[in-house]
This record gives C-alpha cells, sequence and structure tokens, in this order.
C-alpha cells in the first residue's frame, strides 16, 4: 500500500460528503460513492445537497485540486481504494427503537464482492456493540481477497453546523483495531490530523464502536439533567438560567451542553440513546443504561410543556389563536428537521387548534417537504403578523437578533415564547412584551 493510500467513501450523506470534502483537501484522492444518482450529480457538479457553513467552499476547492470525484458504481470502489470509509446512515427502525442496519449491511455486502486486493474497511457509522464483528465475518468470507481485507472502526464525532471545523480540526481520534497492520493504514490514511498533534485513542472494535454512543449518551444526560432542574425551577420560582451559570463555573461540570430549553433532536442524539437502551437490553445490561430512557422521557416533556406555556400565555386555549413559530431545524446552522423539536411543538399546536405560521431562515424545504399541512411564511415579519404569541424554538442569531420594538409593530399581541432561552427577557419585558420561558419566573 502506497504511503498515501487511497480512499472511498461510501455513503455520501451529511457524514460521508464532508469527509469525502475534507480528505481530498487534506490531499488524499479520494472516490465518493452513493446510491443516490441526484445527490452524486449535485456534489460532482460542485452542489452541496444540505446547507453546512464553509462546505460548498471546501466542496470547491476539493473538485479543483482534482483530487475529488463521486460515482454510483460500487465495483469501481473496489479498484480505486487502499481504505474504504462506510458513512452511510443508521437511522431508528420504522417499528422499534433498535438502529436500522440495513444501510451498513447493504453497503458491505456490495462491496465485498469487489475487494480482490489487500485493504481496510473503516466504519465511521453509529452502529450498536458488536456491529463490527460481524462485518468482518461478513466481509472476510465473501471477499476475494478473504482474510487481507480487515475492517477498523472510527467513529465520527462531527456537528452539524461546524461539520468542517469538526473534520479537519477534531477533538481526538479514535482507531478501533485488531491488528498493528490495521493501525498503520489508519495512521497513514490521517497522517495530516496525526501531525497536527490531535490526541488518539487506540482501541479494539468493541471500545471503539461504544465510545459514540456513549458520548452521545453524556451529552444527552447533561442537556436533560438541566431541563430536570428548569422543571424544578417551575414549581419554586426559582430561575433556570442562573442555576445552569451558577454550576458551570465549577470546572468539573462546565458550562457546554448545559443550555436549558426545549431539548435534543436531531438524527444522532434522540435515536442513539434509543439504539443503546435497546442493544443493552439485548446483551442482558438494560439495567447499567436505564436512566437513559428517563433522560429521553424528560427531554420528550419539553415539547408538551413548552406548548402548556404557549397555551398558558394564550389566555387558557390555543383554539383559533395565531402563533408565530421561529425555527423549524433542530438546532440553528442547520437545515436538518429529523426529530425537530421546533416542528413537534408546532404540530402540538395545530393539534390543539391554534393556526401556527412557522418561518426558519434555512430548513424551510425540508419542514414544506415533511409537514406539508403546516403554514409557512417568507420571512419574519410574515410569520409574526397578527400573531398572538410569538414562539422561539429555534436560537438561530436572526433570532436572537430581533429588535422588540420592531417586532412588536407586526404582532397582535406582545407574549412571547422564548423556548431556546436565547432572548434577554428584561429588554423584551422592557419593551412591553409578555415575555415566558421553562424554567424562569414570568
Ligand atoms: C451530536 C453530537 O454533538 C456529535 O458529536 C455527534 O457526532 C452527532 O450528534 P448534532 O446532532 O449535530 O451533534 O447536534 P448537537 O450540537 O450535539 O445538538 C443536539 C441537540 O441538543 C440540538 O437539538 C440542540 O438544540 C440541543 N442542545 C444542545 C440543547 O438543547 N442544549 C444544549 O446545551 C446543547
Amino acid at each position: 500500500m502506497s504511503a498515501k493510500p487511497r480512499l472511498t467513501v461510501l455513503g455520501t450523506g451529511y457524514l460521508g460528503a464532508t469527509h469525502a470534502i475534507c480528505m481530498a483537501v487534506l490531499g488524499y484522492e479520494v472516490l465518493g460513492i452513493d446510491t443516490d444518482a441526484a445527490k452524486i450529480a449535485a456534489l460532482s457538479d460542485g452542489r452541496v445537497p444540505f446547507y453546512e457553513p464553509g462546505l460548498p467552499e471546501m466542496l470547491r476547492k476539493a473538485l479543483d485540486s482534482g483530487r475529488l470525484r463521486f460515482s454510483t458504481d460500487i465495483a469501481e470502489a473496489g479498484g480505486f481504494g487502499d481504505v474504504h470509509f462506510i458513512c452511510v446512515g443508521t437511522p431508528q427502525a420504522a417499528d422499534s427503537p433498535a438502529a436500522d442496519l440495513r444501510y451498513v449491511d447493504q453497503v458491505v455486502s456490495s462491496l465485498a464482492p469487489h475487494l480482490t486486493r489487500p485493504c481496510l474497511v473503516v466504519g465511521k457509522s453509529t452502529v450498536p456493540v458488536g456491529t463490527a464483528a460481524r462485518l468482518t465475518s461478513m466481509l472476510q468470507s465473501s471477499a476475494p481477497a478473504g482474510t487481507a481485507v480487515e475492517l477498523a472502526w472510527n467513529p465520527e464525532f462531527l456537528r452539524e453546523g461546524f461539520a468542517v471545523e469538526d473534520t479537519m480540526r477534531p477533538d481526538r481520534l479514535v482507531f478501533g483495531v485488531s491488528s498493528p497492520w490495521a493501525l498503520s493504514v489508519l495512521e497513514s490514511a490521517f497522517a495530516p490530523l496525526l501531525e497536527a498533534s490531535v490526541p488518539v485513542v487506540v482501541t479494539d472494535l468493541p471500545t471503539a464502536e461504544l465510545v459514540k454512543v456513549a458520548a452521545n449518551s453524556f451529552l444527552a444526560t447533561k442537556i436533560s439533567f438541566i431541563n430536570a432542574m428548569a422543571e424544578v425551577c417551575e414549581t419554586t420560582g426559582a430561575d433556570v438560567q442562573q442555576l445552569a451559570a451558577s454550576l458551570s463555573y465549577d470546572p468539573r461540570i462546565g458550562g457546554r451542553f448545559l443550555r436549558p430549553g426545549l431539548g435534543f433532536g436531531g438524527g444522532c442524539l434522540p435515536k442513539d440513546i434509543r439504539a443503546f437502551i435497546h442493544r443493552a437490553d439485548e446483551l442482558g445490561v438494560g439495567q447499567a443504561v436505564s436512566f437513559l430512557r428517563e433522560v429521553d422521557a424528560i427531554n420528550q416533556r419539553r415539547r408538551q410543556r413548552t406548548v402548556d406555556l404557549i397555551r398558558a400565555q394564550a389566555g387558557g386555549s390555543l383554539a383559533g389563536v395565531t402563533v408565530c413559530a421561529l425555527g423549524a431545524a433542530f438546532k440553528p446552522d442547520s437545515d436538518d428537521i429529523r426529530d425537530a423539536p421546533a416542528l413537534d411543538v408546532a404540530r402540538l399546536l395545530v393539534a390543539e387548534g391554534a393556526i401556527v405560521r412557522v418561518y426558519d431562515p434555512q430548513a424551510m424545504d425540508n419542514a414544506r417537504r415533511a409537514y406539508p399541512d403546516l403554514h409557512y411564511a417568507d420571512s419574519v415579519a410574515e410569520a409574526a403578523t397578527g400573531a398572538q404569541v410569538v414562539a422561539l424554538l429555534t436560537e438561530w442569531d436572526q433570532f436572537r437578533e430581533l429588535d422588540p420594538e420592531w417586532l412588536g409593530d407586526y404582532v397582535a399581541v406582545r407574549n412571547i415564547v422564548d423556548g431556546r432561552h436565547a432572548l434577554d427577557p428584561t429588554t423584551w419585558r422592557q419593551a412591553s412584551w409578555d415575555y415566558r420561558a421553562l424554567g424562569r419566573a414570568a
């Protein structure tokens, strides 16, 4: 194998596209493969098929370098690649909390017949612990190169909205390997990052698989912890924002992922904790992670409690009440609406008879496609016109920076529920708004 291995990236969704683009910019020859012809056409044409700050510029740079190309033909992968990264999704199964591994299985079974020489297959997808062992036997039994094909696991921790930064400057790299050869290949595939002194943990396959779900479980627990404190604050008249600030000064606790509000959503945290509970149950260690059920339940309650707050502000009933819903994406700087708390709230409001107008700076197309029955506005002003309650549900900078007087001119009543603790209550109250947020006194 050459000093600089050639890389294939299988699956060019959010994770794979980012990985393929960044690796090409780092100097590797990269081939991105996906079964979705529209995605491949867009990427080949220099268009990123989702919203991610900084990525379109990186894609242009990678394509201009001549080191990156895309294809729908997985047969090309075998001849091209020394290292094959598996970057397909592992969504929650339709009928159970388990992870749906069909895409991982499909990609491995369609890649294997093309592996005719020694190579390393590297899993990056988030999978239940034990998957790598199963995939190793699948690969080695059906690849013509047999046991000269090895599997490693390299979990990916990138955050949406920070994908480029997290890929080019990760907090750490985790290399799950079963041989010194696999480790040496991974080291050559990540050489520029190792030269930049990114910390590396070298471990076995099950630990590498577990690191990712453990990290996401910890983050989810931290968010639900502060949201549980918010519930206590609500009944005691305490202020969760000040509580969180006070906790954050203790370096053992820290302030990150301690922002109270509507809770977590997206394509990772919610499904990862559910899949982890399910897998632990299967393995007979369910009791060890049973607290994650409570983490999930606290998080789900936030959505209904936000609706309760909006109803209370509207005077006890939502029937016929016009609500301006600011935000649809699961978090700012993303157009991802998977398990988006904002859209859940909008749908719960509609179920109680409210007229909801949704506005989001980037996620409108995705929201319209997924929930065509909601009303959508093309601007904050349009969404706010005549509203009896404004609900801030995703903390985009555009919403954080809103001028309360400006917004006040559009609404029917100056009522605002700050679902993300993104606004300064004093400023809004001084402009005669009734400002409310979960975990803060009215
Ligand atoms: C997460 C992990 O952070 C990342 O390491 C992993 O690779 C994928 O899953 P992501 O889903 O992009 O990344 O979003 P993240 O920034 O973690 O936010 C998740 C959710 O938690 C969002 O809905 C966000 O609004 C919410 N959140 C985050 C809070 O409610 N409070 C906080 O303090 C932090």
